[in-house]
């Protein structure tokens, strides 16, 4: 049976393109952050919770807000009031950027997919911490865990991708309770070549010894398409570093379960990318014991099951929130 945004929401939202249905959800959210009526509106969603602590911090349910949906940080207290145990914003990138042209973000709802190629179209580090420092001046700050997912800005060329790290990091920890490094995204050219080993130590070492007195939990975000001699390496230098967590996985670039005439290019999230973040993370559980957190294709509580069954400890959506709405939330909480 469909629920109620299924029914009523959602169509509305599918009849605007994709990139505008998203701006005006989030900039919808966004105004109903300042307001404590609306607030309490969209607390109606909220799932049951369910305590859990991971990395010092603690998550009110096991369900996270995947980065890229509000990459700004425009709308941090609605996410909380729709009953999210943690909400990671980003990718923020050192320098502001306008990302790829459009259009860049396409639904496949046969298939129950996206594929996008935004390339961190945000405001930029600066302007994004001088957003959160408003947030918690205004008293709204919410209760949840925040993460933020920093990334690399385009023009900055492969060899200087650590100091632009560095700048985000430092303009940004303040306000995280955690700091993901994504290193997975297939839209800014090079991005994935951070996860070899060399570079990603490299990476991993800088921020880690900028971090000074109160070090943040640091996560990595990879991609799915890792395995085996590589995903072995990856994980021994994330244990060498002392890393928190690891977010499997990003988008694909695997279209093979889309049809060539649907087809576009960029990162394939949803239904199609489910098996396979699954199979990572499962691989990751068995291999080390870095906390692992699942991201790919969780729509219902079969398919967040399977996630927590292969060994994760929290699960982040994005693709499932698009089509099944915040209901999907509750769902997966009274089902588990
Ligand atoms: C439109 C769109 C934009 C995204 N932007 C980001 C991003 O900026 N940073 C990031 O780490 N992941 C980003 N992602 C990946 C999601 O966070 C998530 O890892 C991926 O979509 C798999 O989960 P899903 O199948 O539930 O969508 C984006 C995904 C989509 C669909």
């Amino acid at each position: 049976m469909k629920n109620g945004y299924e029914l009523f929401v959602r169509p509305l939202l599918f009849s605007l393109d994709p990139e505008t249905a998203h701006h005006v959800t989030v900039r919808l959210l966004g105004r109903a952050a300042h307001f404590d009526l609306a607030l309490r509106a969209l607390r109606l969603f909220q799932p049951s919770s369910k305590p859990k602590t991971l990395f010092g911090l603690s998550f009110p349910n096991p369900i996270g807000l995947a980065a890229g949906l509000d990459k700004n940080g425009v709308a941090l207290p609605a996410w909380a009031a729709l009953g999210f145990g943690f909400i990671e914003i980003g990718t923020v990138t050192a320098k502001a950027q306008l990302g790829n042209p459009k259009p860049r973000i396409f639904r496949l709802p046969e298939q129950q997919a996206l594929i996008n190629r935004l390339g961190f179209n945000n405001d930029g580090a600066d302007a994004i911490a001088h957003r959160l420092a408003a947030l918690r001046e205004s008293g709204r700050w919410p209760a949840v865990p925040v993460g933020i997912n920093i990334g690399k800005s385009r023009v900055t060329p492969l060899q200087q991708a650590t100091e632009d790290y560095l700048y985000s990091f430092r303009m940004v920890r303040d306000f995280a309770d955690y700091i993901t490094l994504n290193v997975s995204s297939p839209n800014t050219p090079g991005l994935r070549e951070l996860q070899e080993p060399e570079k990603l130590s490299e990476l991993l070492y800088a921020i880690g010894n900028e971090a000074g007195t109160a070090p943040k939990p640091l996560v990595v975000k990879i991609s799915p398409e890792v395995s085996g001699t590589q995903l072995k390496a990856i994980l021994a230098v994330c244990e060498e570093n002392g890393v928190s967590g690891i977010i499997a996985t990003n988008t694909t670039l695997d279209h093979s379960p889309i049809p060539p005439q649907l087809d576009q290019a960029g990162g394939l999230s949803g239904a199609p990318l489910r098996d396979k973040s699954t199979a990572l993370v499962r691989e990751i559980a068995a291999q080390c014991k870095i906390p692992v957190i699942a991201s790919g294709g969780i729509f219902d509580a079969q398919s967040a099951r399977e996630k927590f069954q292969a060994g994760a400890l929290l699960i982040q959506l994005y693709s499932g929130l698009v089509y099944r709405g915040p209901q999907l939330l509750r769902e997966i909480m009274d089902r588990l």
